[in-house]
């Protein structure tokens, strides 16, 4: 059974707000093969270097909606390039393109379905000084925008969960300008992510909850020939995707499986005893340990991210 009902997130939200700040450095790598597929120097150029407008869905507290509001920040502590004195004097190395790009510049706006993920994502903005974003909340599979809005749409592990996701991947592509892109990170299949695997059989032995239990579904999209074939259905052209398999490398002594647990299931950790809590973690150690090398454990992610253009 799965429902992928929005109150499940809301009783979260103040899961992703207590973890994101920690984990917003490792978002804010995986996020870049996101902000590569947008291709925002392309896009910027066929704009004739007008400011790019981003939506991100399904934000959470920020990802990778942060990112996109940096790499379209108007650059600071750097001198202009183009055009003047320094194509006069000549670029100081031939191979040094980029002095005469220009940087694309751009506004991002976040949204999610939940209101409470909203406000911690204006909190986290506002502390963190990001001007150019703001937030509003907003169904992916029913946007309050008009036609034709954006340059770019990006969502990171959200479109899986709507309960009509085909209907979020026709919203997304109405609201793109043409010429505009979709950029989707997802969840490769759980045998490729073993972090979620030993979470799924852990807490379905011991709370007798797992993903499907919870009304989650993270795994939708993990087929990339079906998820290509979607965002065709969807009206998307030149279809791409890549597939990522990052590893980090933890001391073993640190429960790194805590954040994701909570973020995913903290609604139903706050109800489990603390003996249970501990046999929890036994578990996990004890399943995941096979990852264990050199005192750390490296057990890899597997995500695809997925783009696809407006004509
Ligand atoms: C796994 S979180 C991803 C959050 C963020 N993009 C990130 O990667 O950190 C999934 C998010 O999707 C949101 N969500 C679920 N269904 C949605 C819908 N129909 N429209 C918009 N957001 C939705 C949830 O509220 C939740 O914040």
């Amino acid at each position: 059974m799965t429902n992928n009902s929005p109150n499940t997130w809301q009783h979260l939200s103040s899961d992703w707000i207590n973890w994101a700040d920690r984990l917003a450095p490792a978002a804010e790598k995986i996020n870049r093969h996101m902000i590569e597929a947008a291709d925002l120097e392309t896009l910027a150029r066929l704009r004739g270097d007008a400011p790019l407008d981003v939506l991100d869905l399904a934000s959470g507290v920020g990802e990778p909606a942060f990112s996109f509001a940096r790499a379209l920040a108007a650059p600071t502590g750097e001198t202009a390039t183009g055009g003047g004195a320094a194509n006069d004097a000549g670029p100081a190395n031939s191979n040094d393109v980029s002095a005469n790009t220009p940087h694309p510049s751009g506004h991002v706006t976040a949204s999610d379905i939940v209101p409470e993920m909203c406000d911690g994502l204006a909190a986290r903005a506002e502390e963190e000084g990001i001007a150019n974003i703001s937030v509003i909340p907003a169904d992916m599979e029913n946007l309050p925008f008009s036609d034709h809005s954006f340059d770019v749409v990006s969502c990171r592990f959200g479109v899986m969960f709507c309960n009509d996701p085909d209907r979020a991947l026709r919203e997304s592509h109405r609201v793109l300008r043409p010429g505009g892109r979709a950029v989707y990170m997802v969840w490769a299949p759980m045998v490729d992510n073993p972090l979620f695997a030993a979470m799924d059989a852990v807490l379905g032995n011991i709370l007798g909850i797992g993903f499907d239990q919870a009304g989650l579904d993270p795994f939708s999209f993990g087929n990339i020939d079906q998820s290509m074939d979607r965002m065709e259905t969807a009206g998307f052209t030149g279809i791409t995707a890549t597939t990522h398999s990052p590893a980090g490398r933890i001391p073993e002594k640190v429960a790194f499986w805590k954040p994701q647990m909570d973020m995913l299931f903290g609604n139903v950790l706050r109800d489990a005893s603390d003996m249970d809590r501990g046999a929890i973690d036994a578990a996990m150690f004890e399943t995941l340990s096979p990852y264990i090398e050199d005192g750390h454990f490296q057990v890899p992610i597997c995500f695809h991210v997925l783009s696809g253009k407006r004509a």
